[in-house]
C-alpha cells in the first residue's frame, strides 16, 4: 500500500453510528480483522486479551439496552467484545505457560519472569486489570484500522454499563473484565467531516 492509501484508510475510518443491517461482512474479511488483533503487540507479550464474537441477534438485543441503547450494537454485522485478562500475577499458570511457549532457554525465562514480577506484582487488582485493558485497546485499534483498510466500517463502544453487559454474556469476572466493544459493518449514512487538532498542537519536539 502507498502512504496515501494508508492515510485514506485512516480518514475512511470514523465512528460509524448506524450500520446497514442488510450487509454482512464476508467471513474471510472478518477473519482478517481478527487476525490483525491477534498479531498485535502486548506488554511482555502476554496477549492479555480475549475476543468474544457475538453473532446471535437475540444476545445482541439483550446487550444493547446496557450500551446506552446504541443502535450500532444491533445493526452491526459483527460485534466483538474485547476482554482483558485478570489472570496476570507472575505466579498464575497463564503467565508461566505464556513463557513456556516461547522458545527460550530456562535462564532467559527465569530472568523474564523476574522482570515481569517486578513490573506487575506490586499493582493492585484494579491497576493490574487497567494495565491489561491497555493492551486490549492496542489490539482494538489495529482491528479498527485494518477494517478500514479493506473498506469496512466500525465503531468502538465504551458507552456501557459494563457489569450488566458482563452479566448478560456470562463473563467469568474472576478471570476477565470487558475493555471495550467493537462493532463492524457497512455505513448507512455518509461519514461526517473529520476534525482533528493539527500536528503543531499535539506534537512537541525537544
Ligand atoms: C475507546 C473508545 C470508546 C468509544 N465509545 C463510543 C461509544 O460508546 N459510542 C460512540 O458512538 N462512539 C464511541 N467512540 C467513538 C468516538 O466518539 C470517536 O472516535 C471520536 O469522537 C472521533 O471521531 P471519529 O472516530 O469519527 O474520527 C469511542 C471511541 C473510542 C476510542
Amino acid at each position: 500500500m502507498t502512504k496515501k492509501e494508508i492515510l485514506d484508510a485512516y480518514s475512511f475510518r470514523h465512528a460509524c453510528k448506524a450500520f446497514d443491517e442488510t450487509k454482512k461482512i464476508p467471513k474471510e474479511d472478518f477473519d482478517f480483522i481478527l487476525e490483525t488483533g491477534r498479531l498485535s503487540p502486548s506488554s511482555f507479550g502476554m496477549e492479555q486479551w480475549k475476543f468474544i464474537v457475538v453473532q446471535n441477534d437475540e444476545l445482541k438485543a439483550k446487550i444493547r439496552p446496557h450500551c446506552w441503547n446504541q443502535v450500532q450494537i444491533t445493526s452491526c454485522s459483527e460485534l466483538v467484545v474485547v476482554l482483558a485478562k485478570k489472570i496476570l500475577r507472575s505466579t498464575h499458570p497463564y503467565v508461566t505457560e505464556m513463557l513456556t511457549y516461547k522458545n527460550w532457554d530456562e535462564d532467559r525465562k527465569k530472568a523474564y519472569l523476574e522482570r515481569y514480577k517486578n513490573h506487575n506484582d506490586w499493582r493492585s487488582d484494579e491497576e493490574l486489570v487497567h494495565w491489561s485493558m491497555k493492551q486490549g485497546y492496542i489490539a482494538a485499534a489495529n482491528m479498527l484500522t485494518s477494517a478500514a483498510m479493506i473498506g469496512i466500517d466500525s465503531c468502538p463502544i465504551e458507552g456501557m454499563d459494563k457489569a450488566k453487559v458482563q452479566e448478560v454474556l456470562g463473563i467469568d469476572t474472576t478471570k476477565y473484565e470487558i475493555a471495550l466493544l467493537l462493532t463492524f459493518g457497512y455505513r448507512l449514512n455518509p461519514q461526517p467531516q473529520k476534525t482533528r487538532l493539527s500536528l503543531e498542537k499535539i506534537v512537541e519536539y525537544r
